[in-house]
C-alpha cells in the first residue's frame, strides 16, 4: 500500500514542529520559574521608621531646632515648659513650613500659613495647630520620637498637647 503523500509530513516540516513545540515548552517554563522566582521579592513598600532616636534633652536648648526637618519631617522645640516634637506638615494641605528664626514663625510656603514658635497657627488658612509626635525617653536617657502617635489640637475642641507624651518636662 502507498502512504498518502499529501497527508504524510515532510521531514523538515516535522522537525520545524518539533522545535516550535519544545520553544514553546521552554518559554512556558520560563515563565514559570521568573514568576516563581518573583514570589520572593513582594512589591511591599518600605516605609521609613516612625519610631526613633533623636539625642538627648540636654542636646537641644531653648529655641527651634531644625536639624530633623529633611530626615523625619519635625522640628524639636524647647520652650520654658518643656521639651516637644512638632510634626513638619502644614494642616492645611500638608506641605512643609519653613522655620523664620528672625521671624520667630513658621511659614508655609504654599498658602502663607503661619505658625508661631509653639506650631499654633495665626494667620492664613491652616484650621488648627500643627501635630505633636509622641516623646518620651528610653533607658539611657535619650528621647523616642513617635510619629505614629501624634496629639492635636481639633478647632474647637481641647488641646491634646498637655497629655503625657506630648511634652518632656526636662
Ligand atoms: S498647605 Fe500650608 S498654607 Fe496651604
Amino acid at each position: 500500500m502507498q502512504p498518502d503523500t499529501q497527508l504524510a509530513a515532510s521531514p523538515q516540516i516535522v522537525t520545524r514542529r518539533r522545535r516550535f513545540v519544545g520553544a514553546a515548552i521552554f518559554a512556558t517554563l520560563g515563565a514559570s520559574a521568573l514568576m516563581f522566582l518573583r514570589f520572593f521579592f513582594p512589591r511591599a513598600l518600605f516605609e521609613p521608621n516612625t519610631r526613633f532616636r533623636i539625642g538627648y534633652p540636654a542636646d537641644f536648648p531653648i529655641g527651634v531646632d531644625t536639624k530633623f526637618q529633611s530626615q523625619y519631617r519635625i522640628w524639636v522645640v524647647r520652650n520654658t515648659e518643656g521639651l516637644f516634637v512638632i510634626s513638619a506638615i502644614c494642616t492645611h494641605l500638608g506641605c512643609t513650613p519653613d522655620w523664620k528664626a528672625a521671624e520667630n514663625k513658621f511659614k508655609c510656603p504654599c498658602h502663607g500659613s503661619g505658625y508661631d514658635s509653639d506650631g499654633v497657627n495665626f494667620e492664613g488658612p491652616a484650621p488648627r495647630p500643627m501635630d505633636r509626635a509622641h516623646v518620651e525617653l528610653d533607658p539611657e536617657g535619650q528621647i523616642v520620637v513617635d510619629l505614629a502617635r501624634v496629639y492635636k489640637w481639633p478647632k474647637g475642641e481641647p488641646s491634646q498637647f498637655n497629655q503625657p507624651g506630648a511634652i518632656l518636662r526636662v
